[in-house]
């Protein structure tokens, strides 16, 4: 009979961590390890969900959004960053969760990162798609940059998506540079922070200036703020609890979540850091204290150039660059054009991260038999887990070509989130189960840090739209019967 609790033992993990041999090559500094998180973590939340927060829900409050979605990331990364010092394997969360609380809840969270990696990285491979298009003058017909389940009338003739061609494109790109080898990788992706920091950095230098203080007060959305037209005709109003003052603030930071996810993707390098017991924590902190201040300061510049409203009229797509053209002098168009080359190269670092997390927990889950092989086999020259990010392709493609990207976005928050809430538990566990083990970083406040992270993290989930925590679950119970099917009879520490 097998034993679903069954944990991995410490010693176990720590060996494995330290036979790098034959396995990932350990490449990553501190400095690669930050700039890894920055180039997951700035994306599409930043350059796209600011604006529809500010515009929906929060106003020019969208700042304190900010904060309220930080001050849960930290607490799960205060989490994270003891785990990674002291398990410093491939893995992150399902690693974690395996030496604290077993091996089915570590399938379980697993299975839940596949949400947060794998559709995250569809979801912003399809948003680099439309900025794409955008940059390109719209050259792409709408049937081959949308998926089957979307269509636009045009002249009253309805065209329906195919396929997302250009986003199974930068997916096959940036999986072939994966393949080619992690140094490499990291590289690349160096150069992409340096650019997307220093766009960001411009458009608060420059658009500060432009701040019309009219824009920013009242701060929060007041209850009487009147309905806007959309641009579909329809009428939005501010009466909602959810849509105005604190409600607003709170749902806000439900939408800005977005923008924080992948802080968490440098654990999964782990057993590629160099030193990974006291860069693990400087990376995962570190990105995620850079890229809090640059949000704050951002939506700060974002919102002060434009009135709230704009951005669910004719700034909603597109809205960096929209209010630069609109509230800044002609004489920057030129920023505004970079923006959105940044924009697209931003785009890239976070799919190229968010795939190669998505590797390395495969990776190990499957050396530990509760994946086929095919997951852990490593290139002999490039050392790379190269076929299973063949396969990923292959999935990760499949839902970028063809599943729209709100739907995608909405999953990806779900997965986190939930493994936020696991690592948050599996610390305050591992402190009573094993606490004479060595923690070269300790979670400050055990247990209050990691429940709060709790509460945090699950309020947010509980905000998510209900169809969309169903999809989850269905997600979930298939990966119950593939764990009940195939990896419980092939695990390895069953035998
Ligand atoms: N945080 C990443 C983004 O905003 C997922 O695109």
């Amino acid at each position: 009979m097998a034993n679903l609790w069954v944990r991995k033992p410490l010693s176990q993990l720590l060996a494995q961590a330290g036979d790098s041999d034959k396995g990932l090559k350990r490449t990553l500094g501190s400095w690669n390890l930050i700039l890894l998180g920055i180039g997951a973590i700035i994306g599409a939340g930043l350059f796209v969900r600011t604006a529809a927060a500010a515009g929906g829900h929060a106003g020019a409050a969208v700042t304190i959004s900010f904060i309220i979605a930080a001050v849960g990331c930290a607490f799960a990364g205060l989490c994270y960053a003891e785990f990674a010092s002291m398990i410093p394997i491939a893995g992150s969360a399902y690693t974690y969760a395996y030496a604290t609380m077993g091996e089915l809840i570590a399938w379980i969270i697993g299975w839940a990162l596949v949400l947060e990696y794998a559709l995250g990285a569809a979801t912003v491979a399809i948003a680099w798609s439309e900025y794409l298009n955008l940059l390109l003058g719209g050259v792409v017909p709408y049937e081959w940059c949308h998926s089957p389940m979307e269509s636009v009338l045009v002249d009253g003739v309805r065209h329906a998506g195919i396929m997302n061609a250009p986003a199974l494109v930068i997916l096959l790109l940036l999986t072939m540079l994966l393949i080619r080898g992690t140094s490499q990788s990291a590289f690349v992706n160096g150069i992409i922070v340096v650019v997307k920091v220093s766009i960001v950095l411009l458009v608060i230098a420059l658009g500060w200036q432009y701040i019309n203080p009219a824009n920013h007060t009242p701060y929060l959305i007041p209850a009487d703020a009147p309905a806007v037209t959309l641009s579909d005709g329809s009428v939005y109003s501010y009466t909602n609890f959810f849509r105005h003052g604190w409600g607003g603030v709170l749902t806000g930071a439900g939408v800005v979540f977005f923008a924080f996810i992948g802080f968490d993707a440098v654990s999964t390098a782990a057993q590629e850091a160099k030193n990974p017991s006291r860069d693990m924590p400087i990376g995962i902190l570190g990105s995620l204290a850079v890229c809090t201040v640059l949000y704050i300061l951002f939506s700060h510049v974002l919102t002060g150039l434009a009135p709230y409203t704009e951005f669910m009229q004719a700034g909603k797509e597109a809205s960096v660059a929209y209010a630069i053209t609109h509230h800044m002098p002609a004489e920057y168009a030129w920023l505004a054009t970079s923006v959105t080359v940044a924009i697209l190269a931003g785009f890239s670092s976070v799919i190229l991260v968010m795939l190669m997390g998505q590797s390395r927990v495969f990776y190990s889950m499957s050396n530990d038999g509760l994946l086929p092989k095919v997951f852990s086999d490593v290139h002999p020259t490039y050392r790379t887990p190269y076929k299973s990010n063949m396969i990923l392709f292959l999935f990760v493609g499949g839902f970028a070509a063809f599943i729209p990207g709100s739907v995608a976005g909405d999953l990806t928050s779900i997965g986190t989130l939930f493994a936020f809430v696991l690592v948050c538990a599996g610390v305050w566990l591992m402190r009573r189960n094993n606490p004479d083990t060595a923690r070269p970083f300790r979670t400050p406040l055990v247990p209050l840090v990691p429940i709060l992270g709790m509460l945090i993290c699950t309020a947010m989930i509980v905000g998510l739209p209900g169809p969309t925590l169903l999809s989850a679950l269905g997600w979930m119970i298939l990966g119950l019967v593939v764990y009940f099917g195939y990896s419980q009879k092939h695990s390895k520490l069953q035998k």
